[in-house]
């Protein structure tokens, strides 16, 4: 939806919608609400994190804000963007993070106590190990959980080739020996070992899901040496001059956010957090575009053991917000928002189009989990104290859900000052909804407790 922004006297564009400042924030907040500019950037770059946004979205809030806050809270670590750069600036940031490789890899980014010396120690028994080549590795690693981890007869698409796994399955055996010396160094390997998978499969990270890559069967012809090549010089070049910045940058009274970041369901472990303690909330919560992170992290959660067979994922499933369809919920009731309801009632005219029965529950769902975690964060937060909340609007069959504008209703009937909605940037939509609805809404909500 198109808005006429109009120039007020402090020179910002804005326009009114549901009763809410909208002001455009667009040229602000173009570059930094993607992780993209933080590719390069020491530490964040040790893996490329797609649905997060960049430090400098972080820097830009505290530049902005006339206190200094004493503890942050991160709902949905992700990539542990927001605690890390709270440490940096020697902010306690308390975080949450369901995935197990999301916590992962927040966590071995948040510590601080990496010396070179070990590291080089560790990483020579990696590279001595890696010399031997094991004609039974099979045996000694067992290949990940999986239907279509590796080829089979029954198969006609699998995610990896026979002797890439192989060169994977020897990069986990030579971490295992580092896992019982010292486990920090064993998590740091780990990730590096995440960061490669995706260029080692036969994958690319299409939107929602992961899609097999044109003509991988001839394209993809990576041995088992390459991988074990590329997994070195991950760990000889970048890794090895961030571990050297950290030693540098090591103050023993500087304390890290990686014991504060908390694996599980933020929905109930928000309670772990003391009442009246926190004074800004920073994050972005998985959007409602049914994208299932476990799906999209399938290749990491897989080949580092963190889901080892189907319950386990299923469990992990339902633990996550519910922003897609993989989970079947009873009929929901929708939350009483007008414009929530609105939305909903032009679904249903649309029906017979679903892709999926679920859609409607799980927006609903949405926005009930959200209001919970409103409802936590009221009672976790001190009074007139900040939330920056990034969201974006979505679209299914033609018709908009202004989850922005919900959001807001929301969280004013949990007793929050909505102060603005800060348009970031035009999303596309999928080719599906183009003819309908050219670009969606992302937003940052201000708020104050
Ligand atoms: C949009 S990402 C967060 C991005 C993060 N701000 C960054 O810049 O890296 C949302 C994250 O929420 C996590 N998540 C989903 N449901 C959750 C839940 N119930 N509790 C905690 N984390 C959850 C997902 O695994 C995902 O990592």
């Amino acid at each position: 939806m198109l808005h006429d922004f109009v120039q007020t006297t402090s020179g910002d564009m804005e326009t009114t919608i549901s009763g809410y400042k909208l002001v455009d924030y667009t040229e602000q907040y173009k570059s930094i609400m993607q992780f993209n500019k933080n590719k390069k950037v020491h530490i964040h770059q040790w893996y490329p994190f797609v649905e997060g946004y960049s430090k400098e979205f972080i820097e830009s809030i505290l530049s902005e804000i006339d206190y200094k806050p004493e503890l942050v809270l991160e709902p949905f670590s992700g990539s542990g963007t927001t605690p890390l750069e709270m440490q940096n600036m020697g902010i306690k940031c308390v975080s949450f993070e369901v995935s197990p490789f999301m916590h992962l890899l927040s966590t071995v980014k948040m510590r601080n106590d990496y010396k070179l010396k070990e590291y080089n120690q560790y990483l020579n028994i990696i590279i001595n190990d890696l010399k031997e080549y094991k004609s039974n590795i099979r045996d000694l690693m067992p290949i990940p959980f999986g239907r279509t981890v590796v080829q089979n007869e029954k198969l006609k698409k699998w995610n990896f080739n026979d002797d890439i796994m192989d060169g994977i399955l020897d990069i986990k055996l030579a971490i295992s020996i580092i896992d019982k010396k010292d486990n920090k160094y064993a998590n740091l390997f780990r990730i590096a070992l995440a960061s490669i998978l995706l260029e080692a499969s036969n994958l690319f990270r299409n939107g929602k899901c992961l899609s097999y890559r044109k003509n991988w069967q001839i394209n993809n012809t990576l041995s088992r040496s390459d991988i074990h090549l590329i997994f070195i010089s991950k760990l000889e070049g970048l890794f090895l001059e961030d571990i050297k910045l950290i030693e540098e940058n090591f103050k023993n009274d500087l304390s890290s956010n990686y014991e504060l970041c908390f694996f599980g369901d933020v929905r109930s472990e928000i309670d772990r957090i003391p009442d009246d303690s926190v004074d800004l909330i920073i994050t972005s919560p998985p959007y409602l575009n049914s994208r299932d992170y476990t799906d999209i992290y399938m290749l990491e959660l897989k080949v580092l053991d963190l889901v080892k067979n189907y319950n386990e994922l299923i469990y992990l499933r339902k633990k996550t917000l519910r922003s897609h369809v993989q989970i079947k919920y009873e009929n929901i009731e929708a939350l009483d928002i007008p414009l929530l309801k609105d939305c909903l009632n032009k679904l249903l005219e649309k029906e017979e189009l679903f892709w999926n029965s679920d859609i409607l529950n799980m927006i609903k769902a949405y926005f009930i989990d959200l209001n919970q975690l409103f409802s936590s964060f009221k009672t976790k937060m001190k009074k007139n104290k900040f939330i920056y909340f990034n969201v974006a609007n979505s679209a299914y069959f033609g018709v908009e859900i202004l989850v922005d504008e919900i959001v807001c209703h929301i969280a004013e009937k949990q007793g929050f000052e909505v102060i603005e909605i800060r348009k970031a940037r035009n999303l596309k939509t999928s080719s599906q909804q183009s003819k309908q609805i050219e670009s969606l809404r992302e937003s940052v909500i201000v708020m104050k407790s």
